[in-house]
């Protein structure tokens, strides 16, 4: 089997995180890394054992090695020309999240992608955890019955430092899709509308707005709420979430810890009717998070497949995101455009 060969764009926390991950692959080798800073790439070749050749810009090492695939690690910013390059120049493209960052650059790499016939998908690395896969199963089994409310709550008392204290929007931009994103997954719906007030907490240390509360309705008919915080002090929720689906049936419970649970009604009699507990039952047993994310996009793209993540869909995630903070700064309902 010919060995992907694969360029690593963006030396940052994440690309140390991918070239980790992607290291012992039999099918996929990273044979050169870009980063505008010389140290950075430097710095990932030296703790992963790595002797490639290091570039500067994409465009220096498109010319110079021939690539299957680029891995696009950097920052959103960037993410637009490196991946409608990286796509042009006849590479597939495997980013990081966000695929972009508005409705027009997503247009525009999904047009990229559709002319060139190039493979383009996003890291939604969450999708890849039993909890994750626990509650989309108790939901396409029927066990809770027809979905008619989601609920998420995301609360952290987030340190970061850097640029994120500065940052727009940053709960929005640089968190939610991860929840918005398990919601749609979860129940197999998207979102149509979005409704969204976009605050600060008192004393939060972050210049733009680090919670928000959004409320999505989704095709079907049922309604997403979620509640988040990036300043919240104290009783943290896991970076999952802690989920609630009701439905006609029942209700599915997520801690964003332990294993998914549902309880269902079991009687037609009392003011509450008496119900029982279901445990989930996932037949996923695959790696988790970053490391299943990337293990399902390598994999689909070695075999000719589309990866479950490729950018048709994940765009519908960022076009919640998108469309949450029109509503923010609206005030207004919108629909959600991607
Ligand atoms: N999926 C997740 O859970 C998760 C977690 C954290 C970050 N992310 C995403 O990963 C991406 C990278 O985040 P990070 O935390 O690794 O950031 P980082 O700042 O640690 O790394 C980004 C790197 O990209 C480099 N870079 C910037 N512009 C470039 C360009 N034009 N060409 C080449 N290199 C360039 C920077 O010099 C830096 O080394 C972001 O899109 C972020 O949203 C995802």
């Amino acid at each position: 089997m010919a060995r992907l060969r694969a360029l690593l764009v963006g030396c940052g926390s994440m690309g140390n995180n991918w070239a980790g991950i992607l290291g012992p692959r039999p099918d996929i080798d990273i044979v050169g890394l870009v980063d505008v800073i010389p140290t950075a790439s430097a710095a990932l070749a030296d703790r992963n054992g790595m002797d490639v050749p290091r570039f500067r810009s994409l465009d220096d090492a498109l010319r110079s090695l021939d690539i299957d695939v680029v891995l696009d690690t950097s920052i959103p910013e960037t993410r637009r020309r490196i991946a409608g390059d990286a796509m042009e120049a006849g590479c597939h493209v495997l980013s990081e999240k966000p695929l972009g960052t508005s409705v027009g650059e997503a247009r525009e790499l999904l047009a990229i992608s559709a002319r060139t016939g190039k493979t383009h998908a996003v890291m939604q690395n969450r999708r890849y955890l039993a909890g994750t896969q626990g509650m989309r199963q108790l939901v396409a089994d029927g066990v809770i019955g027809e979905v008619g409310m989601v609920c998420a709550d995301f609360f952290l008392g987030a340190h970061f430092g850097g640029f994120r204290d500065k940052m727009a929007n940053v709960l929005l931009l640089d968190m939610a899709i991860h929840t918005f994103d398990q919601a749609r997954f979860m129940t197999g719906s998207d979102a149509v509308t979005a409704w969204c007030d976009e605050f600060n907490l008192p004393g939060s240390w972050y210049q733009g707005n680090a919670s928000a509360l959004a409320v999505f309705e989704m095709t079907g008919g049922s309604r997403y709420c979620y509640r988040g915080s990036w300043s919240a002090e104290g009783a943290a929720t896991p970076w999952e979430a802690e989920w609630r689906i009701s439905g006609s049936l029942g209700t599915a419970i997520w801690d964003g810890r332990s294993a998914p649970y549902a309880e269902v009604v079991a009687g037609t009699d009392g003011f509450v009717r008496p119900t029982k507990r279901v445990e989930t039952t996932v037949d996923w047993e695959g790696p988790s998070g970053h490391a299943g994310c990337l293990d399902e996009m390598v994999t689909a793209l070695v075999n000719g497949h589309r990866p479950m993540t490729h950018s048709g869909d994940n765009a519908k995630s960022l076009g919640m995101v998108l469309a949450a903070i029109e509503s923010a700064g609206t005030g207004e309902r919108v629909a959600v455009r991607l």
